[in-house]
Order: C-alpha cells, then structure tokens, then sequence
C-alpha cells in the first residue's frame, strides 16, 4: 500500500487525503494547529517551517508527500516560511518520497489575454510569487512535481459567488479579464493522479473554461435573475498581482485527467447549493 503525507490538510489537503484513502493509500494527514478528528487516516500536527520538528514526528517511509499547506493572508514573509522553507524542510525530512508541491498559476504574470502552457514564461512581478517560483525550483530539483493551480473554488467557497450575493461585485475595467479557475474536487483529482502516476515536472491545474469576469457575472445575474454588478476600476493591489491569461490544462488531460466540472457554470447549475453553503467540509 503506497504511503503518502498530506502537508496541509486544509480545504484542498483533506479532499485529497480523503480521496487517496479511497483509493487505498495509507494516508498521514499534517495540519500546523489542533489535529483533525473523526478522518479514517491519522492527522498529526507540526509546523513544515520548522525543520526540527518535522524530523521529530519520525514517520515511517513515505512514497509521496503533498505539500498542500496555506499561507492564508500571510505576506511574502508568511510565504518564504510555509513554501519555500516548508518545501525545503519536506524535501530533507522525507528523502524517499516524491514531493508534491500546489504552486498558483499566478506565477504566469501574462496581462494580455495569452493561453499560457507550462512552457511560458513564469516571471512573477510580486514578492509572494517569486517565492513560489523559488519554493518550485527547490521541488524539480529534488524530482518533483509542481501543480500550478487556478482559483480554487467549492462547497461553501466560491469568492466569485460570495461577492455577487453580497452586493460587492465589480466588472472591472470592462471585465475583459480572464478568470482561471478550479473545482475543489477536480484540484483533488489532479493530485491523486499526479501522485499515482508518479508525474515529475510541472501541471497546470485548471478547469477547461476560463472565462472573462464579465462572462461570469453576467452568466450569475442571468441564471439568479439578480442585477448586473456595476463596472469599476481594477483592483491593482491584489496579493499575487493583476494578471490576464488563458491557463491551458492539455497537460494533465494528456496524463489521463478530466475534471468533473469543466466550467465554473457547471458547478453552480450543478451543485450551485452547496457552493454558497455558509461552512466548509
Ligand atoms: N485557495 C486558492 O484559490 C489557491 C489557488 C492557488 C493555489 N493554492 C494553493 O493550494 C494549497 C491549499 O490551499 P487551501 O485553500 O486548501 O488552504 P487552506 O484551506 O488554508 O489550508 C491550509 C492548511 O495548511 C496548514 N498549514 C498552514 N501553515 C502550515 C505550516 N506552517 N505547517 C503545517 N501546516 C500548515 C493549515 O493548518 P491549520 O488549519 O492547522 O492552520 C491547513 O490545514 C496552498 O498551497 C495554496 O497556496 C490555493
């Protein structure tokens, strides 16, 4: 049975996890906090920046770890500890395993509407992406994998959603902006195979169907006969900057993958009540 750490077993992590004990993994959950209870797999707790401590929890040999973990609303600080030190610290403690890294397809700083492969250029034009790219070149060079995924989304977290039902939606600039997202589910999926497959290199992972931000919010005020959000100026003091891309999935269809929710419509004409559910799990 293949054994596989979960480093960060937050909204993402713990599909995944869930997932891979589906699939007959034995699974090793890791949250920095109190540990999960009530999973089929056990969840400890450590901190990934911290390399001593991670030597200290002295697991067993692992095939896979996924680092998963978030900075939350952490700056480029919080970023340098939670994914270049924890990648650097997962890569060291763990020897025998292939290391997983999510990165974000915010790394791609195209502003002109491009379809960007995992063969554009990655050159982020904010602090906290730099560090992603760094915490990514530490993962190829151990023989990783890096999963570079798109807005994650799902029961009860959609901001796209939360902002439209809240009156805090705007068409920026015309809304010609494309939006890249992902299903939770399908960003799950993508991990599991990426894990079972024994990828290395690198993975965009996002859905089929990026669309402009006014594409979405006309498609949302149509389909809940709400109004047109109103236009206004573009935010340009987003954290991982204001960027404009077409990101392209080929990659991970070719491995086999396909996502369960092609587009963003799919999801909320599908599961539209369980996307605006007021708590996670
Ligand atoms: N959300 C998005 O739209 C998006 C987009 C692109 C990429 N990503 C990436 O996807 C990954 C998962 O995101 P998510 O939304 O699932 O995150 P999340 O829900 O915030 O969960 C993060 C998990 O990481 C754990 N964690 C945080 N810092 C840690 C540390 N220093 N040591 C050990 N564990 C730590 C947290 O534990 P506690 O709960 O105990 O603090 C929690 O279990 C992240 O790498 C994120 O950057 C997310």
């Amino acid at each position: 049975m293949p054994r596989v750490l979960i480093a960060g077993c937050g909204y993402l992590g713990l599909a995944t996890a869930r997932l891979l004990a589906a699939k007959s993994w034995e699974v090793i959950g890791l949250t920095r906090s109190a540990p999960l209870e009530g999973e089929s797999f056990r969840v400890i707790s450590a901190d990934i920046a911290d390399a001593t401590a991670l030597e200290a929890l002295a697991l067993p040999k692992l095939d896979v770890v996924i680092h998963c973990a978030s900075s939350g609303r952490g700056g480029a600080e919080e970023y340098r500890r939670v994914y270049l030190d924890g990648a650097r610290n997962l890569a060291r403690a763990f020897t025998s395993a292939r290391l997983i890294f999510t990165s974000s397809t915010s790394v791609y700083a195209q502003n002109d509407g491009a379809l960007v492969t995992e063969d554009s250029p990655a050159d982020p034009q904010r602090d906290t992406g730099r560090v992603l790219r760094e915490a990514e070149q530490v993962v190829i060079a151990s023989g990783g994998c890096v999963a570079r995924l798109a807005g994650i989304y799902g029961p009860a977290r959609s901001v796209l959603l939360r902002k439209f039902f809240a009156g805090e939606a705007v068409i920026e600039g015309g809304g010609s902006r494309f939006v890249n997202q992902i299903h939770r589910d399908d960003a799950a999926s993508a991990l599991a195979l990426l894990a079972t497959h024994g990828a290395a290199g690198i993975f965009n992972v996002c859905d089929d169907t990026p669309l402009t931000q006014r594409e979405i919010y006309a498609w949302l005020a149509q389909h809940f006969g709400r109004p047109l959000p109103p236009t206004g100026p573009v935010d340009v003091n987003r954290k991982r900057g204001v960027t404009n891309k077409r990101v392209s999935n080929a990659k991970l269809h070719a491995l086999g993958w396909s996502p369960r929710y092609p587009s963003f419509r799919d999801a909320v004409e599908r599961d539209g009540e369980a996307l605006c559910a007021p708590t996670a799990r």
